[in-house]
Parts: C-alpha cells; structure tokens; sequence
C-alpha cells in the first residue's frame, strides 16, 4: 500500500491530523497538496500538542520527509512561526521539509479583500477563515498570482508585486481601505522568503522518486469533501478541490498510484461557518457535542455548529473519493448519550431524495431521516482494543458500516496518538 490519502469526509476538523501523526509512524513521505493555512490539524503526542496550519501532521515521524507541494498557498509569515514552533519543540525540519517554488504566496491584499467580500455579503457571507484564501486562489487562476519562484529574483518579485499593487489599491481605495505600501510588504516578504529559503526545493522528483521505489507516501488532505469547491455545498465551501483526484495537480501523483484513500469522519457531524447543514442540532444534544468534543476550530476558535451523523453525506463522499476505509473520530465524545441517531438518508416533499440532487438551497429544505440507537453510556475514552468497546459502541459502528458500505479500520477514542484502535 505505497500511496496513502487521508481526507475529511464531512466538512472539515475530522481528526485528520491525529489520524496523520499515528500513520506517519510507517511513512517515508507525508504531503500537503491544497489549501492553505485555513486548515488546522490538531496533534497531540509525546512532544506536546500542535496546531498545525501548513507543514504536514506527519512531520513528527522523524525518518519522513514533509512535502507542502505545489498546490498549497502560503502565508509565509505563518509557515516561518511554524517552523519557529516546531524547532523549539526539538523537532528537526533541516533537509526533511522541502517547500515547492510553485506555490502561490497570500498577500497582504488578499488578507485584506476576504474580509472586504465576507462585509459586503453581510447575513449571506460564507463564514471563511480570513485568512484570505478565496483571493489567492482567485488570482492563481486568474493568472495574477504570485509564486514562491517569484522571489527568487527580487526585482521580478518587486515588479510582480508592483503589478498587482496597482489594480489591488484601486479596489481596496474604491472599498473604502487605505491604500498598501509597496516598499513595507516588498521588504518584509522578501525577509520572510530569505528565512524560507534553505526550504524551497522543487520536490516533483523526490515524490516521484519515492513513489516509483514503491516506498510509503502519506496524502494529508485538508479540510472537508463538503468544503471542496466543486462538489461540496456551494457558495459555502473553500476555494480548492479537496476530493481525491486533486492530488495529481495538488502534488503531481498520477490518479493510478493511489492505493489507498482513507475518509476521516467523526463519529458525529460538525461544521464551521455558513451553509447547509442537514443533521445540525440546536438542543441539548448539540451543546453536549460542543462541551464534550471541545468544538471550537483550531483555526479561528469559532464554536462549532454540530449534529448527529449523516451517512447519506458519507455515502456520497465514498462514491466520489473512492474510500476504501473509514477512519471513526471522537467516539469517546458519544458515551453519556442515552440515544443516538443516525440519519440513513434525506427526504424532500414526502420523497427519496440524494445529496447531489441539489444546491444549497435545495439542501437547507431536505430532512434528515434518522435510526436511534442505544448509547452505550461507558467510557470509551483512551480505548485501544476493539474487543474492549461495549457492545452498544460496536452495535453503532457496525451500523455505520452498513450506510456507508465502506469499512471502518481505524476508531480515535481520544486525543492522544495512543487512543487508537486499529481494525
Ligand atoms: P483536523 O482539522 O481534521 O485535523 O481536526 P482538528 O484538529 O481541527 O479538530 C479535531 C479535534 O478533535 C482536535 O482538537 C483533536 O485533538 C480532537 N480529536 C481527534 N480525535 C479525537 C478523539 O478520538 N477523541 C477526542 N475526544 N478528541 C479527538
Ligand atoms: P481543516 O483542514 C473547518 C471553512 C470555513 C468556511 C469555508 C471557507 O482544519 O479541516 P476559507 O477560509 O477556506 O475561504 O473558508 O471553509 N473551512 C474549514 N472548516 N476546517 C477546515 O480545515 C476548514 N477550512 C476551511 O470555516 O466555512
Ligand atoms: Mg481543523
């Protein structure tokens, strides 16, 4: 199994990183391939507890070598602190992190637009991260972007930036905004990328090279299947392709060398932001989510909406991404419920109706559809022998095997790399 991709199945904060850090343990290469530095993934092990916005969870297994490949886009000034982080917590990156000159870096001015947009849509905004995502990519595709290769040649960086500065500072004028100081971000990125450089190194060949040698890569998705631009649930979704098949683009593997795709879900829902959210709980049970499963992100530290476990999203996004396993997050969270639901499919006007049906609008009308099952009412916190969850625990997770038809190989029972059960 040489090519392993771990991605969230529901809309971000699975668990993703726990699940990383226990896998990197057997992986001589753990990659980021999209997304940037909204995504937070929580590590907890023997060095401490790490919020994780860029370099991969992985980085903890100190044989691997950490890839952020091409299709990530960086704020440098917080990918030099993580480096800073990192270092003090002992962790040596030297000649094991390489940084691809293809990424796109996020400027000040895209900072500065994300929350321009989310004011203008007031009640209709998107919930994003502010950490001016959305703008970057925009200017990717929309070939205005500017890339870690660009610095390499300060006058072409200080020309690019210049470029950019003159249709970004009429907007951000227009808007209300003072103008940006060309020299004061010139020089400050250009100090940000000088700390970076000993890290930059195209690193197509060495993922190529390990994958070809039949050695063990790890995929770290970020963020959510429901999150992905195109098939998650639009305008509330996060501007790269989270699914599967973006790893050939995000990090040049070819689609054919992917052995193993493994979704992430909690054992229930949560979701941050705006946007449809068919199981969302506003009683009793959701706060006790929220208390139990500590949900604030890690990102923001916004509150977490939460809901019971949705497998019609699940079953979608097995379908699209090609899942051959489950991971089970945070089933310790569920053990003071008397009951638990699991909604088995939606319905609409009396009728069947799927997920992709529908846009947003379709999908704030669908009603969830649900089964009880009896809690098991133990602790099942720090458990890491699947013949020592109660029998209601395991009743629960056969059943969620049923809805989704994929199987379950890992179940997180706390934060700790070693509350693991491995199937
Ligand atoms: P990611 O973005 O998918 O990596 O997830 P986050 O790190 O943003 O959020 C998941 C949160 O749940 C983090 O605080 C983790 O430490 C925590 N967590 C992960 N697995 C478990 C688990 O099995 N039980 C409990 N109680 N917490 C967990
Ligand atoms: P990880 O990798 C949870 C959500 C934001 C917002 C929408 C768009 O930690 O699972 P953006 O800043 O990307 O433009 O925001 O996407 N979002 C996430 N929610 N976990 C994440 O990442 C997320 N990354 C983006 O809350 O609703
Ligand atoms: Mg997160």
């Amino acid at each position: 199994m040489a090519v392993t991709l771990v991605v969230g199945a529901q809309w971000g904060d699975e668990g993703k990183g726990k699940i990383i850090d226990c896998l990197a343990d057997t992986s001589d290469l753990v990659v980021r391939f999209h997304g940037g530095n909204n995504a937070g993934h929580t590590v907890v092990n023997k060095f401490g507890k790490f919020p994780m916005h860029l370099i991969p969870s992985g980085i903890f297994n100190k044989k691997a070598k950490a890839v952020i490949a091409n299709g990530v886009i960086l704020d440098l000034e917080v990918l030099v602190k993580e480096i800073k982080m990192l270092e003090t917590a002992g962790i040596n990156l030297k000649g094991r992190v390489l940084i691809s000159p293809r990424c796109h870096v996020i400027m000040p001015y895209h900072k500065l637009l994300d929350r321009l947009y989310e004011e203008a849509k007031g009640k209709k905004k998107t919930g994003t991260t502010g950490k001016g995502i959305g703008p970057t990519y925009a200017d990717k595709v929309s070939y205005n972007g500017i890339r870690v290769a660009d610095f390499f040649d300060r006058k072409n960086f200080r020309d690019k930036l210049s470029t950019q500065l003159l249709v970004k500072n009429k907007v951000l004028k227009s808007l209300g905004e003072k103008p940006l100081n060309e020299k004061e971000i010139e020089e400050k990125y250009y100090r940000l990328f000088i700390k970076l450089k000993p890290f930059i190194k195209e690193a197509f060949s060495v993922v190529s090279g390990t994958v070809s040698k039949n050695k063990k890569v790890l995929l770290e998705g970020a963020h959510g299947i429901f999150l992905d631009n195109d098939w998650g649930t639009y305008p509330f979704v996060t501007a790269s392709n989270v699914l599967s098949g973006n790893i050939t683009a995000g990090a040049g593997i070819p689609p054919q060398k992917l052995t193993k795709v493994i979704g992430v879900t909690k054992a229930y829902t949560t979701r941050v932001g705006q946007g449809p959210f068919p199981t969302e709980l506003f009683d009793k049970n959701g706060d006790l989510l929220v208390e139990k499963g500590i949900e604030f992100g890690t990102t923001t530290g916004r509150k977490r909406r939460t809901g019971w476990f949705d497998a019609e999203i699940l079953r979608f996004a097995a379908k699209l991404n090609g899942f051959t396993e489950l991971a089970i997050t945070k089933l310790d969270v569920l053990d003071q419920f008397k009951e638990i639901k699991i909604c088995t499919h939606y319905a609409l006007k009396g009728r069947r109706v799927n997920y992709e049906d529908g846009d947003s609008l379709f999908l704030s009308k669908v009603k969830p559809v649900y089964k009880t099952i009896k809690g098991w009412q133990k602790n099942t916190n720090g458990v890491k022998k699947y013949s020592d969850l109660p029998p209601q625990a395991k009743a629960y997770l056969k059943e969620i095997e049923k809805q989704v038809g994929v199987k379950i190989s890992y179940i997180s029972t706390g934060q700790e790399r070693e509350s693991l059960i491995t199937i």
